[in-house]
């Protein structure tokens, strides 16, 4: 922790999370919460809750959520202590110096320090462009068929050939070498000292969805190599989390995300109006950066390479995006290689139709399939067939493999019920039906016996976070050892501490977890949906089930850890008679 746990909580506390979302996303009241319009994924009608009683936001839709601090600092891209100190002054609390945290001010400081002189280095790299000096580079792009108001848009530059000036620059505007080397800028050489890593190429500075700049790709203007330069990764360019054009895409709203594999493809495209393209930065497509893409969009459509490279792109692309519960799509480029040369040669309009016909991840995979095998040769057919099967058996629910298994055994004439006997036999030796593993998406672990007991878990503490005198007449039955995972544990034994004392703050909470993703997942246990009952008799029924299943999974968990872990017996033995008692014990709701 940086301040003390009291100084945020107060710093918190004074800062109503309903006035302060209001000044950013339109709300209205229903029920005792705010809606409004998610302004962490796009969509239509309004998902997004503030709960003025709970002090915490959270999007039905795409899962975002957590307390005042945490939308600052998603929504601005703030650090925590920059959302603190924002919230401190906009409440009027005075800061104290934090004399003992030296290290966490260093490195907010230096985090700080890199992305001003990046910044600084960006507006040099642009001033250069446009100076007589940066000719070579300005040509370069021209022919490229970029307007000046894209250039101008995407903050591009010009690295001249004289490796020291960049240095002189920054030097000048009062940055130690250190800092400059650190941001991967410029490096120590013996014949001239330090000098910029880029120069003779032009710059594409890289943004992060606030705008700032991160690092910077360069270009040779030719054919020299490596045709690309990249920053390295320093602590403000983590590669693997951003994405070159999501600054600008975050705000298309058209409906999808269209993902290309370069900068200049995103470039061309956002020139012909598709603002909704992005890419990876050098690097291969992650986990990572599919995460981010789904609080934007549902969709993604891949415009990648033609060639071969890209088509094994596109396939591992399809894949991460499947994990992450996004929908994928292919859009065919063919004849040409990219998205930035079909568009010169093509035209938005023809692009846009390519956009519409856009093919199913699945078709793409088992069409590119299709061309490993001899049609001709029946031996080879049928290993296709075979292959089908196995592709098919990795989708987990059954209305979904058997819609494409009637969709493929059309397209590719193949008789439905020999491809329906080749898939159970799949089925049958693999152990199928047998989900397959999807970490994040929760899609599709929905039913798995963890969700399930997970699911309890939340809902028992949104129910006590909504009625907190409930808490008194189940406290002898429940401890927070019975929440079986481990962030909730922590997080039910703050809840019960606080019922106990009867001084309760959700949103305080979140603010002991310094983890985005944590931070999304506490906030998630604090606003599931409750049942919606009419009657007191089916809300105590559901309320007594809810209580009873979170015992029974607590029991079931101790009971296969006896012997491994030194509580588990004492932990079963009360679950038992916890769970008898219970079995028998009426608990009202009034
Ligand atoms: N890339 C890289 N280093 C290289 C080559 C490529 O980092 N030596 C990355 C860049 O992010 C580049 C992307 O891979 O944008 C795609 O590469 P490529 O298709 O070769 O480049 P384009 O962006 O299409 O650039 P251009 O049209 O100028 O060839
Ligand atoms: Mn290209």
């Amino acid at each position: 922790m940086r301040f003390s746990e009291e100084l945020i909580e107060e710093v918190r506390a004074r800062n109503d999370i309903v006035d302060v979302v209001a000044g950013y996303v339109r709300l209205q009241k229903r029920g005792s919460n705010h809606w409004g319009l998610c302004p962490f994924h796009n969509e239509k009608s309004p998902s997004f809750s503030v709960s003025g009683p709970k002090q915490m936001y959270y999007c039905f839709g795409c899962g975002a959520g957590g307390n005042v601090y945490t939308f600052l600092m998603n929504y601005e891209n703030m650090s925590f202590l920059e959302a603190m100190k924002a919230l401190a002054d906009r409440a009027g609390v005075q800061l104290p110096e934090m004399e003992d945290n030296a290290q966490i001010r260093q490195r907010e400081g230096k985090r700080a320090r890199l992305l001003e002189v990046n910044k600084e280095a960006a507006k040099f790299f642009y001033y250069q462009l446009r100076n007589p000096r940066g000719a070579m580079g300005y040509q370069y792009l021209q022919k490229r068929e970029l307007s000046d108001e894209t250039m101008h848009k995407f903050g591009l530059g010009y690295a001249g050939k004289n490796g020291a000036d960049l240095v002189q620059y920054l030097r000048q505007k009062g940055f130690e070498d250190e800092v400059i080397k650190e941001a991967g800028l410029a490096s120590n050489s013996e014949r001239q000292g330090l000098s910029s890593q880029f120069w003779n190429r032009v710059m594409f500075p890289i943004q992060d969805i606030n705008h700032r700049v991160i690092g910077f790709g360069g270009r040779v203007m030719g054919d020299g190599t490596p045709k690309y330069l990249n920053s390295p990764e320093t602590p403000v360019f983590d590669k693997r989390r951003n994405l070159y054009g999501l600054n600008f895409a975050r705000t298309a709203r058209c409906g999808n995300i269209i993902l290309c594999e370069g900068y200049m493809d995103v470039i061309a495209m956002h020139q012909a109006g598709f603002t909704q393209a992005v890419a990876s930065l050098g690097t291969a497509f992650t986990p990572e950066q599919a995460n981010l893409l789904h609080r934007y969009t549902e969709n993604v459509l891949l415009a990648y390479d033609s060639d071969g490279a890209g088509v094994k792109a596109a396939l591992r692309g399809i894949g991460i995006l499947r994990e992450a519960g996004l929908t994928g799509k292919v859009i065919n480029m063919q004849p040409y290689k990219d998205p930035d040369e079909f568009m010169k040669a093509l035209g938005k309009e023809a692009f846009q139709e390519r956009i519409d016909k856009a093919e199913n991840s699945f078709f793409f995979e088992i069409r590119i399939l299709e061309g490993q095998f001899d049609m001709s040769d029946p031996e080879a057919k049928t290993k296709f067939h075979r292959e089908i099967a196995k592709k098919l058996c990795e989708f987990s629910e059954d209305v979904e493999r058997d819609n494409y298994l009637q969709a493929v055994a059309d397209k590719y004439l193949i008789g439905i019920e020999n491809l329906r006997k080749l898939v159970n036999g799949y089925a049958a030796q693999t152990g199928l039906a047998k989900p397959v593993e999807r970490p994040r998406s929760g899609v599709h672990q929905k039913n798995s016996p963890e969700e399930n007991a997970k699911k309890s878990q939340r809902l028992l503490v949104t129910w006590l976070t909504d009625e907190p005198a409930l808490y008194g007449k189940i406290r002898k039955y429940i401890s927070p050892e019975d929440f079986t995972d481990e962030l909730y544990r922590k997080v039910a034994q703050r809840l019960f501490q606080g019922l106990e004392a009867d001084n309760f703050q959700p949103a305080g909470i979140i603010s002991m977890f310094e983890d985005e993703e944590e931070q999304r997942e506490v906030a998630a246990l604090f606003n599931t949906n409750l049942p919606q009952l009419n009657t007191g008799q089916e809300r105590e029924k559901a309320f007594h089930d809810i209580l009873f299943a979170v015992k029974k999974n607590s029991y079931e968990y101790y009971t296969d850890k006896l012997g491994s872990d030194v509580n588990a017996l004492k932990q079963a033995i009360e679950g038992k008679k916890a769970l008898e008692e219970l079995a028998k014990t009426h608990i009202s709701l009034d």
